[in-house]
């Protein structure tokens, strides 16, 4: 049957954009397109006009848009049951949860709504992990030009000023580290530190992935230290990076004590977790943490359905992703303003020497959505469904923008 509901507005991009104008917080500095609906790997605007999306919402469509399975579930879920609380027992948190360790090599689960949320919960289970050894060992290790997320928690550990600057002073007991710097990192571990943090693959920072051999050493102080190691997985994990998570690139793997993952693990809608091993799960006690929403049969039924599809699409990401990183170096060779092509597997950032702003525009105005972090990267993170065909219509769109650039 057809919704009742007639649409709000007139659905012209202009009226959109005038309604929210006067009536939201002015925050997000939004792109001037309005957009109506998507399927597979394409979405589209309001007059009908068709683009490629290479952006998956900022990471979450990471099985493209309408895809059969994942509309399937919504569809019979709805009819069922959505939320339920967590005073009560569902079906699907278990299976998840299950379905979590399996994957990650952790063992325990804990269900919230986004990355940020996570990231608190992650923050919480060091913090408590410190706390049950001695009231001054609370400080956080975490990396320079990393992104954790906007609440209040996740910004005291986001190491980017312009983040943070209007809202300090933040938690207290946070340094910062260099990437890749393993003599800051040793410098900056004491008795004293409970966790650290660290993204695999910078995001927000410009795609920018660790070293194996940074990341060894943060695992040993942890160790030293009997402090959290805290993997922020919510951008470059669940799949991205053609593993479930990006720490299990590395040979041998090394594990973190707690992951926190987010973005596409819900098929597109509001959903992150935190997965975390025996000892850093005791830290979290009975009452010491909780959620509403987090964990409802739908969002659980969902990301399991999600997570069988990743699985099934672990290859492809991996071909279809070195495929694009192949071709863009070709586009580097021809063109000096390039400086390099980072990333794994769909995570793929490209670093200018010029701002990308422009670029943006531009491969909008010729159909292809990307985004620029860190002002001189385009990043690419395009659906896990992607083919070959679709990179060259993206490739092709790039070539053609890098081609006018003086
Ligand atoms: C690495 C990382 N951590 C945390 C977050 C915050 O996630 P959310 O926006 O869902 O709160 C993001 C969002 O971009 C992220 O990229």
């Amino acid at each position: 049957m057809e919704s009742v509901v007639p649409p709000v507005v007139d659905g012209s991009a202009q009226a959109i954009m005038d309604l929210e104008r006067e009536y939201l917080l002015q925050n997000y500095a939004r792109y001037p397109l309005a957009l109506v609906r998507g399927k597979g790997c394409y979405v589209y605007d309001t007059a009908g006009r068709r683009y490629l999306d290479f952006l998956s919402g900022i990471g979450v469509n990471a099985l493209g848009h309408a895809h059969p399975r994942i509309v399937k579930i919504i569809r019979e879920q709805a009819g069922l049951m959505i939320h339920c609380s967590n005073l009560y027992y569902n079906q699907y948190q278990g299976p998840l949860a299950k379905r979590l360790a399996e994957i990650s090599g952790l063992q325990r689960t804990f269900f919230a709504n986004s990355g940020a949320e996570a990231m608190e919960g992650a923050l919480k289970m060091a913090r408590g992990h410190g706390h049950a050894i001695h009231p001054e060992k609370f400080e956080i290790i975490s990396l320079e030009n990393s992104f954790h997320g906007r609440t209040l928690g996740a910004l005291s550990i986001t190491g980017q000023p312009k983040y943070r600057a209007n809202f300090e002073p933040l938690l207290p007991g946070v340094k910062f580290v260099p990437p890749n710097d393993a003599a800051a990192l040793e410098a900056a571990f004491s008795p004293r530190t409970a966790g650290m943090v660290l993204e695999m693959i910078q995001g927000e920072g410009g795609v920018c992935p660790l070293t194996h051999d940074f990341v060894a050493k943060a695992r040993q102080l942890a160790d030293r230290y009997n402090a959290l190691l805290i993997a922020d997985e919510i951008q470059c994990g669940v799949g991205r990076p053609g593993t479930f998570f990006a720490y299990q690139r590395a040979h041998p793997v090394i594990l973190p004590d707690v992951l926190a993952a987010a973005k596409p693990l819900g098929g597109g809608i509001p959903f992150g977790a935190i997965v975390a091993n025996e000892k850093a799960a005791a830290a979290i006690g009975p009452g010491m943490h909780g959620t509403t929403f987090g964990g409802g049969p739908l969002a659980c039924r969902l990301a399991l359905e999600t997570l069988a599809l990743i699985e099934e699409l672990l290859p492809a990401i991996e071909r279809v992703g070195g495929y694009f990183h192949v071709q863009l170096n070709e586009l580097a060779r021809k063109h000096s303003f390039i400086k390099e092509v980072r990333g794994f597997g769909l995570m793929i950032g490209v670093e200018l020497a010029i701002p990308g702003k422009q670029l943006v525009l531009d491969a909008m105005a010729e159909g292809l959505l990307i985004n620029c972090t860190h002002d001189t990267v385009l990043r690419f993170l395009p659906p896990y469904v992607a083919t070959e065909r679709d990179v060259d219509q993206a490739l092709k769109v790039l070539a053609k923008l890098f081609a006018k650039v003086k």
